[in-house]
């Protein structure tokens, strides 16, 4: 089955910085899930099919090599996706001593639960002050986003905005 990781998140839209952490994982890992989350704390841009779509669009746009899966995850724990694939490691991106304080709780909590370790990856630092949220601030006031996301994101947001 080789080395499965998990690499989740909101990806409400996805962005260089998660283009940039998954290409990394899926250079260590034989079998990369992409999961697409539902984050109750943040108010939703982009319904979750079309995040899926994007993400879809994204990796193929960027040539990311290596077995990915591109799925979703709305009922239950992370922790129990995880099991149902036999990944054992979920790998996140951070970008500043905040993400690494917000991860570091769930980090423990997904350990306890099941086992599952979390590997953190630091993306090109290029890409550290990207983050979903400040593009859908830039989106929705009329800014230009093309900076911090793949072109399928700036194209399908400005046929959106149409
Ligand atoms: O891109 P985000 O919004 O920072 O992603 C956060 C996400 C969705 C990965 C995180 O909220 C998460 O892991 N949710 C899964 C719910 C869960 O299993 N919670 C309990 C253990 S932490």
């Amino acid at each position: 089955m080789g080395r499965i990781a998990v690499v989740p998140g909101s990806f409400d839209p996805v962005t260089l910085g998660h283009l940039d952490v998954i290409s990394r994982t899926a250079g260590i890992f034989d079998t990369v899930h992409v999961v697409v989350v539902h984050n109750p704390d943040k108010e939703a841009l982009l319904p979750i099919a079309q995040r899926v779509r994007l993400l879809e669009e994204s990796v193929a746009e960027a040539g990311v090599k290596g077995d990915l899966v591109i799925a979703t995850w709305s009922v239950g724990l992370l922790v129990d996706y995880c099991t149902e694939v036999g990944a054992h490691v979920i790998v996140k991106g951070i970008r500043s001593q905040v993400d690494v304080a917000y991860e570091t709780p769930m980090a423990i909590v997904n350990r306890n639960l099941a086992g599952v370790e979390t590997i953190i990856m630091l993306p090109d630092p290029g890409h550290s002050h990207v983050s979903s949220s400040l593009v859908r601030q830039v989106a929705a006031l009329g800014g230009d986003i093309a900076p911090y996301v793949p072109h399928a994101v700036v194209d399908y947001l400005a046929q959106r905005a149409k």
